[in-house]
């Protein structure tokens, strides 16, 4: 028995579902909302169907607060039709990397081109970040020790994000600045040392999420698009404990403006 068809097969499943739930068949591009881009999401359209991930097969409810746990199907204003996740599940939540890239193997199988994943990230260039910036990823650096994918299927990760998409992007807003997302499993957040040895690396921002959903996209031939909102200087670099309260209301206040940054870029895909 192939343990990775399998979940290919459950990916087909939820699509199906979703489908069918959403009373629609076509899906244009696909949103993961990290913590405290929530709000980003209600500036994105005219929502059609709101789908608990409970409803459809292999999806588990997340378990932090601020992961809302649903699927949002959302028309736009230039008639796109897009699958926004409301929550995603992580690593740290022990659900394996399978569960965590269900919702992107779904969102493939539901025939989406294009992947935009957002998440909250430290920022580990406090000379250069403030608080509240939104970061365009322009590559990662996984230290997640895990991978979705198994089997002898060698895939190309020379551009996992898309020049393409950040050009794009580039062009409605020039302001945003790029970096390099590093994933570590958590749930702790980092020490000092290794706050530092990511710098050396060549790390921009560090966060929990992301890196698989994006391999999984990769494999699945979609194109990506990686946001991170720096919602803290990572430990050591700025005097503060982290707090994951702290986290998400960094988050709630600036999303909206990435809301209506995100609704022209996918009337442009
Ligand atoms: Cl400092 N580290 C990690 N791993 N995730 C974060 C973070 C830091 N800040 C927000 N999310």
């Amino acid at each position: 028995l192939d343990v990775s068809n399998d979940a290919y097969s459950l990916a087909q499943e939820a699509a199906g579902a979703l489908r069918s739930a959403a009373g629609h068949d076509t899906f244009d591009v696909a949103l993961v909302m990290g913590s405290g881009w929530v709000p980003a999401a209600d500036a994105l359209g005219r929502t059609v169907a709101e789908i608990p991930f409970t409803d459809l097969p292999g999806f588990s409810a997340p378990a932090v607060a601020g992961h809302g746990g649903r699927i949002r199907v959302v028309r736009t204003d230039g008639g796109r039709h897009a699958l926004v996740f409301l929550g995603r599940s992580h690593l740290y939540e022990g659900h394996g990397p399978e569960a965590v890239v269900h919702g992107v193997r779904t969102a493939a199988a539901a025939g989406v081109r294009t992947i935009v994943l957002t998440n909250a990230a430290g920022g580990l260039r406090p000379e250069t970040q403030q608080v509240g910036d939104p970061v365009l990823i322009s590559d990662h650096i996984n230290l997640t020790g895990a991978n979705p994918i198994t089997g002898t299927t060698f895939i190309d990760l020379t551009e996992v994000y898309s020049r393409r998409l950040r050009a794009l992007v580039h062009e409605v807003d020039p302001s945003l600045a790029e970096g390099v997302y590093v994933a570590f499993r958590g749930p702790t957040y980092e020490t000092p040392a290794e706050i530092q040895m990511l710098r050396t690396f060549g790390g921009d921002l560090i966060g929990m999420s992301t890196v698989l959903e994006a391999i999984a996209a990769r494999e699945a031939g979609l194109d990506v698009l990686g946001l991170s909102l720096v919602t803290n200087p990572a430990a050591g670099l700025g005097g503060e404990v982290l707090d994951h309260e702290e986290v998400l209301a960094v988050g709630r206040a600036t999303a909206a403006r990435m809301g209506v940054l995100l609704a022209k870029v996918v009337d442009r895909l």
